[in-house]
């Protein structure tokens, strides 16, 4: 089978399963391996401001169960996946980023080499740096005004901005989760309903951590699917210009 028939077979097969089956068991190797795949996922300047808390103990998945809003999807799955976004550790990612550049220097440093660590040196805490004044914003605001005043510029400024970037990335982490997960004949369902504070609390999840989405993961159910498939019509979505 060629590549992207494949690739469209597990695409168009791949659907929101919110009732697993009680009788298979989905290897661990399994969500190991999809999990493997997910960090592999494009993420915004390789920040890698991510973490994927993989909760497979019987005890806390039935804990979870009443934190997303007791769906199906939760109180049968065999596993569950929290995606959660780090901001806090962009300092610590921006070091690392710039270290492997560093290692990979060979003699004089290269234009790109010198780029790439001016990146992660100077630009990064533009980026990512946080107060909870919002003086980082403000400063953000004004080298936007000033820089972008008359050629282009990446309007980004404020905390949510950088929220929105942070999820983004974390979403296409959990979508190669999922599609991996199909790959090895398994079902997921993406969820956002949950009560994030509890949730957040019964994990011991990091302060900075926010939940993108939680995937439950089981072999699914013919009643899990609640359904055909809808779309609205491609002429709503694709727009050439
Ligand atoms: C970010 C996100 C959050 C979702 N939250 C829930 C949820 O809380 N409960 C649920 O049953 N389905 C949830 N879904 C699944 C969607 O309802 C589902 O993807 C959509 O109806 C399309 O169906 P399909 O995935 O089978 O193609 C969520 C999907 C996404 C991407």
């Amino acid at each position: 089978m060629k590549k992207s028939d494949l690739f469209r077979e597990l695409v168009e097969n791949r659907r929101s399963n919110r009732h697993f089956s009680p009788d298979i068991e989905v290897p661990e190797e399994s969500v190991l391996s999809a999990l493997t795949l997910a960090h592999l996922s494009p993420n915004s300047s390789n920040m890698q401001l991510w973490g994927f808390y993989w909760i497979k103990s019987e005890n806390l998945l039935e804990q979870m169960t009443p934190l997303c809003m007791g769906q199906s999807a939760a109180r049968t799955a065999k596993h569950l996946v929290v995606f959660v976004t780090r901001q806090g550790l962009w300092k610590e990612r921006a070091e690392w980023n710039y270290e492997n550049i560093k290692k990979s220097i060979v003699g004089e440093p290269t234009k790109l080499n010198k780029r790439g660590l001016s990146y992660y040196k100077k630009l990064m805490p533009i980026i990512y740096r946080h107060d909870p004044f919002g003086f980082n914003n403000l400063f953000r605001k004004g080298i936007v005004f000033y820089k972008g005043f008359n050629k282009s510029f990446m309007r980004f400024e404020s905390h949510a901005d950088q929220r929105v970037m942070l999820h983004k990335s974390c979403a296409l982490a959990a979508q190669t989760f999922m599609l991996a997960i199909a790959s090895e004949g398994f079902d997921t369902c993406p969820m956002e309903g949950f009560d994030a504070k509890r949730v957040k609390k019964l994990l011991a999840l990091p302060k900075d951590a926010e939940i993108t989405m939680i995937v439950a993961v089981g072999k699914g159910t013919e009643k899990g699917i609640h359904g055909e498939r809808t779309r609205v019509p491609l002429d709503q979505v694709i727009f050439t210009r």
